[in-house]
């Protein structure tokens, strides 16, 4: 990949654009004992008889844990043979000690379940996944104190790793095809090469999954530069690539890396993702089949990138930087992905595509393909009551008082938006109060007026603030987009990390207010007018029968919108994405309560679609 993920087609030229000469031929595989995966020559054998691994990716925390079966038959019926997850740690671990396995976390359940529709399982545990998820699947709290290392053998990081893999390895050690499991491999660290080199990492996590019982195949997947197969790959394991477009190149470079072993392309990317404010991706269906087709007609194994795309619900979307533009880019709330299989589970003219060109290689299963699960019938709502945000601090959370400004995470807060207030001594001059270190975009209140808004992409931008009387109290209302999940501006603490100063003067004696909003219940709605400002707003949603639906906000600017106390996620009128997927586990027959955050201007209506718009 190229180090700029503005967009496909940027990261799809880097991809390939880098490779010269390469001298990789004394690569020695370990060819390991019988049982499960192993690799022999050119192939992989499962149980001692060649297999071609056919797999699709599918995160568990992207799917309502209710739809992961119906997902998981979809990619068998499609004629896949394998599902591939990472395991997103702050997923498990939001907040230090607090693990949590259960219900949606229940990856053991995932495995089995994935077992039950036929598929063999492949596990990308990390800890660092990327994958367009907050802070690349690392848990928030690493950033509680900001010189923490990461992804590198310093021991605080490799410390809090070994507690985690510790915690999470033996859940799936069971569960290997070494012992009658359906895992069939595991993937030690992710595209480290683009990252660092730092082998030693990669060594001590190959030898943390050992450790801990992991005696299945281990692989490294990297870009197919040669810079990142010789930065991210341990000398004794399986290489593999990742890649979007012709698989010519990419994997002429594996072999020139690796001369002997199986082909495998561990991410091939049939579509994109989409930023806030940047186009919607996708790619063609007839091209992406073409392509499968010659990775199969190579022999290669392959797991395509996505199969079920999914949803970033609540606040786990991540972002991107553009280092050329020095711009954060952040995720939007789908992660359709154009996918072969849609987020509601639709299967698409791309399923239909990949699924022929799978039959001429493989056998397909011989089950009826599934109907696209049912869709709720429009319709409108409108509010019928709402409360101003800064009028609700109080029910909502408790202020701490600092000196100067602080971080989020160094609160302990894993998410959401959080609020810095202050006095500024008048008479005075007017002046622009500016943030250094903001994430990401700061509403500015002047004895709670709103005057403006300051946004990280805008560094030098300021809200003029004047202070005509005695004094003036400055609210500071931070909005979040997703941490960083991609190169080395990773470590994305939320909030403001630095100061704040009106004109050049810092500003000092805060009382700082997380906003996980979690727990709603406090708001206290009135009807009538909805006040100015960043308000909440409720309205009801009555249904015959559960079913996915899609919600619209037309003429809305930008907040978040929660379904029955489940926050579905961002919404923002930049596009391209214009519906939230809500998916029919989340409704129930009746009233449905829905509650919208609308930070600046609310529209009128709530819309209930049939069909999503992804812009
Ligand atoms: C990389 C990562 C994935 C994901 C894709 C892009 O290859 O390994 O986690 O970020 O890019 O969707």
């Amino acid at each position: 990949m190229g180090i700029n993920r503005r967009g496909f087609l940027g990261a799809v030229a880097a991809g390939g654009a880098v490779l010269g000469v390469v001298g990789g031929g004394n690569r020695v595989l370990a060819e390991a004992g019988p049982g499960g995966l192993t690799v022999r020559g050119d192939e992989f054998l499962l149980d001692g008889e060649p297999f071609r691994i056919l797999a699709g990716e599918m995160h568990y925390f992207r799917t309502h844990p209710d739809q992961w079966r119906d997902r998981l038959d979809r990619m068998r019926a499609l004629g896949l043979n394998t599902v591939d997850t990472y395991v997103a740690w702050n997923f498990h671990e939001p907040r230090r000690g607090e693990v949590d396995f259960s219900g949606w976390r229940d990856v053991v359940r995932f495995v089995e379940t994935a077992a039950e529709a036929g598929l063999k399982v492949t596990v990308r545990p990390g800890p660092y996944i990327c994958a367009e998820w907050d802070f690349g699947g690392l848990p928030a709290w690493l950033l509680a104190d900001r010189t923490m290392p990461l992804r590198c053998d310093e021991p605080p990081y490799r410390e809090l790793v070994d507690e985690w893999f510790g915690t999470l390895l033996p859940k799936l050690t069971p569960l290997q095809a070494t012992r009658g499991g359906p895992i069939i491999a595991f993937q030690v660290e992710n595209e480290y090469g683009s990252y660092g080199d730092d082998l030693a990492h990669l060594e001590h996590l190959r030898n943390t999954l050992r450790g801990n019982g992991i005696d299945s195949l281990l692989y490294c997947s990297n870009g197919p530069s040669e810079w990142m197969l010789r930065g991210g790959n341990l000398p004794d394991e399986l290489a593999t690539v990742n890649f979007s477009g012709d698989p010519t190149e990419p994997f002429a470079a594996l072999r020139r890396y690796q001369p002997r072993g199986p082909l495998w392309c561990t991410e091939y990317w049939d579509g994109w993702f989409d930023h806030w404010g940047e186009q919607h991706n996708t790619t063609d269906p007839a091209e992406t089949a073409a392509n499968i087709d010659r990775m199969l007609a190579a022999g290669a194994s392959v797991s395509l990138y996505m199969a079920v795309g999914g949803t970033n619900f609540e606040w786990w979307a991540g972002a991107n930087h553009d280092d050329a533009k020095d711009r954060y880019q952040p995720t939007v709330t789908s992660y359709d992905y154009d996918a072969p299989i849609g987020e509601a589970g639709e299967l698409t003219e791309k399923f239909h595509r990949i699924r022929e060109v799978i039959g001429r290689h493989e056998p397909l299963p011989d089950v009826p393909l599934p109907a696209r699960p049912p869709r709720l019938a429009p319709q409108t709502a409108q509010p019928i009551g709402s409360v101003g945000l800064l009028d609700s601090l109080d029910v909502l959370s408790k202020p701490v008082r600092r000196t100067t400004p602080v971080h989020m995470e160094a609160l302990g807060q894993p998410h959401g938006l959080i609020h810095y207030r202050t006095e500024i001594r008048g008479p005075r001059e007017t002046a622009g109060v500016r943030v250094e270190g903001l994430a990401d975009r700061a509403l500015v209140f002047a004895d709670g007026t709103p005057l403006g808004t300051l946004d990280r992409n805008d560094p030098k931008g300021s809200v003029q603030v004047p202070v005509p009387g005695d004094s003036v109290r400055l609210d500071l209302l931070v909005d979040t987009g997703g941490r960083i999940n991609y190169g080395h501006r990773l470590a994305d603490a939320k909030g403001v990390t630095d100061r704040v100063l009106h004109g050049s003067q810092a500003l000092f004696g805060w009382e700082i207010r997380p906003l996980p909003l979690d727990d709603l219940s406090p708001l206290r709605f009135r009807p009538g007018a909805a006040p100015a400002g960043p308000a909440f707003h409720r309205a009801t949603l009555r249904i015959a029968d559960p079913a996915d639906g899609f919600l619209a906000l037309p003429g809305w600017e930008k907040g978040l919108v929660w379904l029955n106390g489940f926050l579905l996620g961002r919404y923002w009128n930049l596009g391209p994405q214009r519906t939230l997927h809500a998916p029919s586990p989340l409704w129930r027959k009746g009233d449905n309560d829905v509650v919208v955050l609308e930070l600046h201007t609310p529209g009128r209506t709530i819309e209930l679609r049939s069909d999503p718009d992804l812009g």
